[in-house]
């Protein structure tokens, strides 16, 4: 494996269209996403590879890696797995990298730059696939099911790893269903902008010729008291619902989520003690036969 170095390897530009500021704004999220449920996304990485069988050696792909929280939480799982992280932001793998270099695993990893809605990359022919919160994303998933269908040897696992939901962190009552009436806007948006989200990923997988050997649903609750990173996720992933809400909330849903985010104001994310963080993530096990 090559290590630290921006491999070119082919010649597509990056396909979707968001800048450098919402790559950023995003990859925070996802870090905080991996260092608050990091707990839980072992307990997926530690399910995946009981479904692989050991890794001596395993070819892993990360397929839509972002920062890498998966390449890093499957490394755990095995001293000799090599990854490939796939993704198309530039922005996401030089942090995905300096994580590697910081970490010193990055003779395992290397990075593939590569727009999954464009033609793909030779990956060569992998034991393990892991792709989490990324499939949604692609303008034709039966396509690229198809195509990790080909790069998987046989007997090979392919784990879709999907948020079952945005993560939650206001309780209930606040502000009379707040949180609620945020989500179902952003989730109107969101399924626009991704029509894929929220399929039924184990019939697609059945489809594509994969056996589903299990689908398993992975919850976390965290109450109080949170950890300072646990508030700064509820900050940045509320501030990210009000940038895509403001136009669709009313002016007293707007005011009392500007009150929440406000750093200094009473009513602050930043002291409140009713905070809370509840995720679920849903897999899907899948071999080619
Ligand atoms: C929600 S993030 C998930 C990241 C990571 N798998 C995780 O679980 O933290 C989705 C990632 O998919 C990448 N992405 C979106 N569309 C893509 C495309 N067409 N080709 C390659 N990567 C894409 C984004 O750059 C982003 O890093």
């Amino acid at each position: 494996m090559t290590n630290g170095q921006h491999h070119h390897e082919h010649g597509h530009t990056h396909g979707h269209s968001h800048g450098d500021g919402g790559d950023a704004m995003l990859a925070e999220l996802l870090d905080l996403d991996a260092e608050v449920l990091g707990e839980s996304l072992s307990e997926v990485a530690g399910w995946v590879a009981g479904h692989a069988g050991p890794l001596p050696a395993g070819r892993v792909l990360d397929l839509g890696c972002g920062t890498g929280t998966g390449t890093f939480a499957l490394l755990r799982e095995s001293a000799d797995a090599e990854v490939q992280a796939v993704d198309g932001s530039e922005f996401m793998l030089e942090r995905l990298r300096e994580r590697a270099r910081a970490l010193g695993v990055e003779k395992r990893v290397r990075t593939v730059r590569a727009d999954l809605d464009g033609a793909w990359p030779d990956f060569g022919t992998v034991d393990v696939v892991w792709t989490s919160a990324f499939m949604h994303h692609l303008a034709d998933p039966d396509e690229a099911l198809r195509k990790l269908y080909a790069s998987l040897r046989p007997g090979g696992l392919l784990a879709v790893i999907e948020l079952a939901g945005f993560p939650r962190f206001l309780p209930d009552t606040l502000g009379d269903g707040l949180e609620g009436r945020c989500q179902a806007v952003v989730d109107e948006w969101r399924t626009q902008e991704m029509p894929h989200i929220g399929d039924d990923w184990g019939a697609r997988l059945r489809d594509a010729g994969f056996v589903v050997e299990e689908e398993r649903a992975f919850d976390t609750e965290l109450r109080s008291p949170l950890t300072e990173a646990a508030r700064r996720y509820a900050r940045a992933s509320l501030g990210r619902t009000r940038e895509r809400a403001a136009d669709r909330l009313s002016s007293a849903d707007l005011a009392l989520l500007d009150a929440l985010l406000d750093p200094e104001g009473p009513e602050s994310l930043a002291r409140r003690d009713d905070l809370l963080v509840r995720a679920s993530r849903i897999a899907w096990a899948a071999r080619r036969p």
